[in-house]
């Protein structure tokens, strides 16, 4: 298994897996969008043939008068490829390279309250913290966390 930066023929693959992981689904003009604006922030986790088995869509939130700081707008690691680490790594690669590339203070992220899995990545491996409750931030009306990881440590 091996992981590495995004590129722009992986895309199809990335909106593939989302796909099928995922209900929140984005136009190719999305995944576009990141990977030409931010082109060191989003990672792919691939098998020795270089299927895309997971991947993290990333991006910098650039609002004046706000401290610089990451967004994972998606991720997500295909079944058989779950518990093996790759998220932790992927997440941890894109947190470096927001750091690194933009200066970035903190990264944030949107979980459903409902998804034990991504949660405990989050809270526990991750170490982000909830910041607040989004009510009925999704399309079928499921609550999100507001979530940010303090990303200092990495300066
Ligand atoms: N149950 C409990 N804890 C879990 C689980 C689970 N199913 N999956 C991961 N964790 C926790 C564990 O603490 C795990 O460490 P351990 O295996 O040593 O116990 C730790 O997270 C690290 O797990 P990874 O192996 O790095 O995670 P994985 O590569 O399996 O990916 C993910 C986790 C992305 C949540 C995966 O389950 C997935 O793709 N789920 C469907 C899509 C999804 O929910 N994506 C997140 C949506 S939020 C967003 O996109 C911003």
């Amino acid at each position: 298994m091996n992981i590495r930066c995004a590129r722009v023929d992986d895309l199809m693959s990335m909106q593939n897996a989302n796909l099928m992981c995922l209900p929140e689904n984005y136009q190719m003009k999305y995944y576009f969008y990141h990977a030409l604006s931010w082109p060191q922030l989003s990672y792919i986790a691939e098998d020795h043939k270089g299927n895309v088995v997971g991947y993290v869509l990333a991006k910098m939130e650039e609002d004046p008068g706000e401290e610089p700081h990451g967004h994972i707008t998606s991720l997500a690691v295909k079944r058989s490829y779950r518990r093996l680490g790759l998220a932790n790594k992927m997440m941890d690669q894109t947190a470096r390279a927001m750091v690194e590339t933009y200066n970035a203070k903190y990264v944030s992220l949107h979980v459903r309250v409902s998804n034990r899995a991504a949660l405990n990545l989050y809270k526990n491996t991750l170490k982000f913290e909830v910041v607040d409750t989004e009510p009925k931030y999704y399309a079928d009306g499921e609550d999100a966390y507001a979530m940010r990881r303090d990303l200092a440590k990495w300066a």
